[in-house]
């Protein structure tokens, strides 16, 4: 079982649709199975809320189904989680600090360092912002979610 969690700062627009959309692509190659897939936020702002309505309604409209409530990232899923994928440079600080010993150093990520297309680092918050922010974020996330997998394929024996 490899255990993937997607991090950002509310966790209810950016990480909850990198978990809907992974969970999309791995169940098409039929490996969920293989997969625990979770979503967590560096901030308390919305715990126990569901994603952001127009992320929903843009992901839905993709075919993507965001079913998560947000929660918080703590210390615990250092040890639950094999990979730790943040969406920008902030939210990748804040889980790097939080690991104080460095223990878990080489499963924190960056997401866009799995993308091909997109060469900015973050993937960008679009919560203060327009639709068109939201539907970037599911571009961005389908190319660095493909991406994230045909790494762990290369890395993991299945
Ligand atoms: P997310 O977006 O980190 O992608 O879930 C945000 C959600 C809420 C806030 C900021 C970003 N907020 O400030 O409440």
């Amino acid at each position: 079982m490899v255990r993937v969690l997607f991090v950002c700062l509310g966790n209810i627009c950016r990480s909850p649709s990198a978990e809907g959309i992974f969970r999309f692509i791995v169940k098409k190659h039929g490996i969920e199975k293989l997969f625990y897939i979770d979503s967590a936020g560096t901030s308390a702002y919305h715990v126990g809320e569901r994603a952001d309505d127009r992320m929903r309604k843009n992901a839905s409209k993709r075919g993507y189904d965001l079913t998560s409530l947000s929660r918080r990232f703590t210390l615990k899923d250092f040890e639950d989680f094999d990979y730790i994928l943040a969406m920008d440079q902030n939210n990748y600080r804040d889980i790097i600090e939080m690991d104080s010993r460095g223990e878990s150093r080489d499963k924190i990520k960056m997401m866009n360092d799995f993308s091909e297309n997109y060469l900015h680092r973050d993937v960008p918050d679009p919560y203060y912002g327009g639709v068109e922010g939201f539907n970037r974020v599911i571009d961005i996330l389908e190319d660095s979610c493909s991406g994230l997998l045909k790494f762990i394929r290369d890395h993991e024996e299945f």
